[in-house]
């Protein structure tokens, strides 16, 4: 992996949280009908790298070079607290070191900051429309989930696809939610409001939004 040390991985990836399975069969049906071979994959929120794994094994192309720059402070977001999040990034490198052990031909770029920096920093290095998918799994507080996404969109090639994960998440309880700690309110605002530039998919999960980039 670049972007951190290198860590020599143990054979198969080892994780403590499973936010990810969930999504597994509503993906496979998606990617081969809408986005079959993404070479260049942006995630926010990668965590332990779970999904980081997934995508290495089973969205990036078995035959191709692929890459998947992985975005995430690992200091955790507000539902974090009480994690050792430096014990996660060191889970996030052997397990991504590990599954590249399987697939040598792609590689995973960690970027350790905050979205707001490192989505800047991404695009002050030229990668704006180069991305062919982007995962939205990183803070779910609104404002941020919005500028997350205002700020990948650019990043994304035209017909690039980005699935937005937590869509119905929320941390209060039924009557007490605040709509400020929710992802809903800013997708729902994006895709609203950039709706002459995507198209929503015909998509299998209440949990996750997915929409394709119909402009340049
Ligand atoms: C739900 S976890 C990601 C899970 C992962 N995609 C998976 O499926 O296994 C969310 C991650 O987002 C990161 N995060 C939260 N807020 C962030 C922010 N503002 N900038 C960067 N990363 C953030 C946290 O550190 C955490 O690792």
């Amino acid at each position: 992996m670049s972007g951190g040390s290198q860590t020599d991985g143990a054979s198969t990836p080892a994780f403590t949280a499973d936010w990810f399975s969930r999504s597994i069969p509503a993906w496979k049906h998606l990617f081969p009908r809408v986005m079959p071979r993404p070479q260049r994959i942006l995630e926010i929120g990668a965590f332990e790298g779970r999904s980081t794994c997934f995508m290495l094994e089973h969205i990036l192309p078995p035959d191709l070079s692929g890459e998947i720059h992985c975005v995430d402070s690992w200091a955790g977001g507000v539902e974090h607290g009480g994690i050792a999040m430096d014990a996660v990034f060191d889970r996030f490198r052997t397990n991504v070191a590990a599954m590249l052990k399987r697939f040598p031909q792609h590689k995973v770029i960690g970027h350790r900051a905050l979205s707001s920096t490192a989505l800047r920093d991404l695009h002050a290095k030229g990668f704006a429309g180069t991305f062919d998918f982007v995962y939205v799994d990183g803070s779910h507080q609104a404002a941020d989930v919005l500028e997350d996404l205002v700020l990948a969109f650019p990043l994304l090639r035209r017909g690039g696809v980005v699935i937005c994960d937590d869509y119905i998440w929320q941390r209060q309880r039924p009557g007490e939610e605040d709509v400020l700690d929710t992802p809903k309110i800013a997708i729902d605002s994006f895709t609203t409001i950039f709706r002459r530039r995507l198209r929503l998919l015909d998509w299998h999960s209440t949990y996750q939004v997915a929409f394709q980039k119909t402009v340049a």
